[in-house]
This record gives structure tokens, sequence and C-alpha cells, in this order.
């Protein structure tokens, strides 16, 4: 996974088609490998409510455009961590200008050492994935928060292809009974939920068309590993939701009082 992702960013950061398919798709380059759009991630910042000079920790932040999107937007001082050191050292060299507020360190979330009560506000953007306990995760973010601090999530739970339709179990597509939804009550916090569903939905099937559309540029461009990985991902998600077995949520969580 971790050369998937090395190859994925060190070949987006100056692919002209990869740039293309994300300001179409989600409204903007931030060479997303998630699966949020402008919308979410404004819904995002929102919700956790982060102001100039909050501490934010990005998890499985990338290659940090979003961290640093996040910074610009907000005067927020905003530290992105990632498993992919190729994508730290990019984040790193291109924001040097900005290191009075952004900052980029290598970590894995299963072995996450991050300081106590440092952060107001922790984001993760379809990276809780790459969690092996997530309810030892959320207790790890969750220790990392200030007082007063907020988790927040964007996330997708659904029927993978190769899992049978009779297997998938639909009682767990609500809010808190996802996987992350039972962590976060395991880990004695409180959470508010918004879907994005449909939204999600409506962005898989644009993901397809686009795609199909870029197919040659991305060809031509030597990037066929990246088209066929999105591509997957966007069939996925479509024929899921079509399905009635996908959500998609935005989770703001905090410690209970
Ligand atoms: C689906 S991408 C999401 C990236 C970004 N948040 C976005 O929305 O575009 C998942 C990210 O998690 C990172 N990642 C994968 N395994 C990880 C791990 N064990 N610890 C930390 N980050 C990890 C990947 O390198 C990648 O940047």
């Amino acid at each position: 996974m971790q050369a998937f992702y090395n190859s994925f960013y060190a070949a987006v950061e100056h692919s002209s088609v990869h740039a293309e398919f994300c300001t179409r798709v989600f409204g903007r380059n931030l060479c997303q490998h998630g699966f949020a759009d402008m919308a979410q991630l404004n819904a995002l910042i929102a919700a956790v409510r982060i102001e100039p000079g909050s501490s934010v920790l990005d998890i499985g932040g990338g290659n940090g455009m979003i961290a640093e999107y996040i910074s610009d937007r907000t005067g927020a001082h905003v530290t992105g961590l990632d498993f992919s050191p190729d994508a730290i050292e990019r984040a790193t060299a291109r924001t040097a200008a900005k290191a009075d507020r952004l900052a980029f360190v290598v970590g894995d979330i299963n072995a996450l050492k991050v300081s106590s009560a440092a952060y107001d506000v922790i984001l993760s953007i379809d990276s809780i994935y790459f969690s092996d306990d997530y309810a030892r995760t959320v207790c790890d973010f969750t220790a990392a928060l200030r007082p007063g601090g907020r988790l927040g999530f964007l996330y997708s739970y659904g029927r993978e292809p190769w899992v049978a339709k009779t297997d998938f179990p639909t009682e767990n597509l609500a809010p808190e009974r996802t996987p992350l939804g039972v962590a976060l009550t395991a880990c004695g916090l409180t959470f508010t939920v918004h879907d994005f569903t449909v939204q999600d939905h409506q962005l898989a099937l644009r993901r397809k068309g686009i795609l199909s559309e870029l197919r040659p540029q991305f060809e031509a461009e030597g990037l066929q590993f990246i088209w066929e990985n999105r591509m997957g991902d966007a069939n996925g998600v479509a024929a899921a939701v079509e399905e009635g077995l996908h959500r998609r949520y935005l989770y703001v969580a905090k410690p209970r009082p």
C-alpha cells in the first residue's frame, strides 16, 4: 500500500491529466485520493470549527495539499501526517514558505506518536480505513486533543465488490452502527453526523464519466494504474449506493463532558 501511495503522489504532482480530473470532479485540484469534493471539505472545516490559530492534525493527509488549503483558508496551524515518506517530502518542500503554519510528518495511523493534548482538531479524510483497530485509533486521536477539542471524519462504509450482497450487514449502515460509529462510542465520544451519500453517488457517476473521457490522456502520461484504481473505486461506490448498501458520512466527535 505504501508503494502504491509513493507512486501515486510522485505521479500526480506534475500530472496535467490528474489535475484536470481533480478540478472537474472535486472542484479544485488538491491531488485528492479520497472521495471528498470541495463542498464536503468546506462542510468539514465549518463543522469542526477550524479558526485562525487553531492547531489541526490531518491524518493520512497525503502530499498536504488539503492541509495547505485548510491553513490558507482559515489561518490555522495544520500538521499533515502520512505513511508515505515521499508524499511528506513533497509536502514539506512545496510549502517551505509557509512553514510558520504548516508542518508535515511521516507517521503510521497504527503506531501514532503524537503529543498528548496538542490539537484543537484532528481530521481523518478517507484515512481511518488504514487502521487495524478503529477503537484504538480513535482513542489515540482523543488523547491528542486539547480540552474542548473535536475530531472530524469524512468516511464511507458499504459493501465492497468482493462481499456477497447477502453477507453484507445492512443494519450496520446506520451512523451509530458503522465500524467508525461503534469505535467513537467505545472511546466515550459523542458525535453528530451529516449524510453525504447522495452526493457521493453523484460524484462516483461524475468520476466514471470524466475518467472515460480522459482515458487517452491518462494513458499518454503512463498513468493507467491511477486510471484503473480510480475507475475501480467509482464503479464500486456507484454500484453499492444503487443497491442501497453504501453510506458516506461526515462525523464530528468530541469527548463527553
Ligand atoms: C484514500 S487516501 C486519502 C488522502 C487524503 N486524505 C484525501 O482525502 O485525498 C489515504 C491516505 O492515507 C495514507 N495512509 C495509508 N496507510 C496509512 C497509515 N498506515 N498511516 C498513515 N497514513 C496512511 C496514504 O498514504 C494516503 O495518503
